[in-house]
């Protein structure tokens, strides 16, 4: 069996915000791997983004050794668990952030990463997803340096695209993004990023 990549991170590295606890996963974790198939298999999380296929513990261990621990290692970013910290009660995991980019081989390689963001559905409506996406864009910028990332949604998740206007997102049209098989998505960057979006390998057609 092919070597896990080793962890960038320091143990018991996390990214806190007021509420929350944004750690890295573990695929030897019982419980960061149902966790991912109870969170990717919400009719939410389905009705947005579709099927993943991890469907029980032992495909999210998989799917977090093969994809996860990878993207850590080229990236010092990927997938992250999110965990909601009250007064006098362990952590509780309600989520996932994350800063993907793809690798240079891939065939859909943009420059900047995008940041994403799912939430139980009980937990929905509190504020976290934004909460933990501005921690992931605060951790980009101060620890990693990177002042350039992309948000994006299919056009009608009016609610994702809600919490990309609270992170002051800016809007920049609809494209059919190859990165996601041709689907049409609502492309958002920071303000502060370049108006022609082909600096950042970006070249589909963006269509206000
Ligand atoms: C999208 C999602 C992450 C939002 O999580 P959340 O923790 O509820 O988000 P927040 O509470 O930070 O913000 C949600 C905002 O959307 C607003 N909202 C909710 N339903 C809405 C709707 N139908 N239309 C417009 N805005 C809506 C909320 O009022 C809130 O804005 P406000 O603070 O101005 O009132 C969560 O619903 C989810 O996980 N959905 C499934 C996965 C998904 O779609 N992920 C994004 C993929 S790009």
């Amino acid at each position: 069996m092919a070597s896990e990549p080793a962890s960038p991170f320091p143990l018991g590295f996390a990214i806190s915000t007021p509420r929350l606890r944004i750690h890295p996963f573990d695929p030897d974790s019982t419980a960061h791997c149902e966790f991912l198939v109870q969170l990717w298999n919400t009719d939410d999380f389905i009705n947005s983004s579709g099927h993943t296929g991890i469907d029980t513990p032992e495909k999210a261990a998989a799917f977090i050794r093969r994809r996860v621990l990878a993207d850590y290692a080229r990236n010092r970013h990927g997938q992250f668990l999110v965990s909601l910290v009250e007064a006098n009660q362990a952590p509780r995991l309600i989520g996932c952030a994350s800063l993907m980019k793809g690798g240079p081989s891939d065939p859909h390689y943009y420059l900047a990463p995008d940041v994403g963001y799912t939430i139980l559905p009980e937990e929905s409506g509190k504020g976290y997803a934004t909460e933990a996406a501005k921690g992931m864009l605060d951790y980009a910028r101060l620890e990693l340096g990177i002042d350039s990332v992309f948000g994006f949604c299919a056009a009608g998740n009016l609610r994702s695209r809600r919490v990309l206007e609270k992170l002051g997102m800016e809007y920049r049209g609809v494209a059919a993004l190859s990165v996601f098989g041709g689907e049409e998505s609502a492309v958002y960057t920071l303000p502060s990023m370049a108006q022609d979006l082909a600096v950042y390998n970006l070249t589909e057609t963006i269509c206000k």
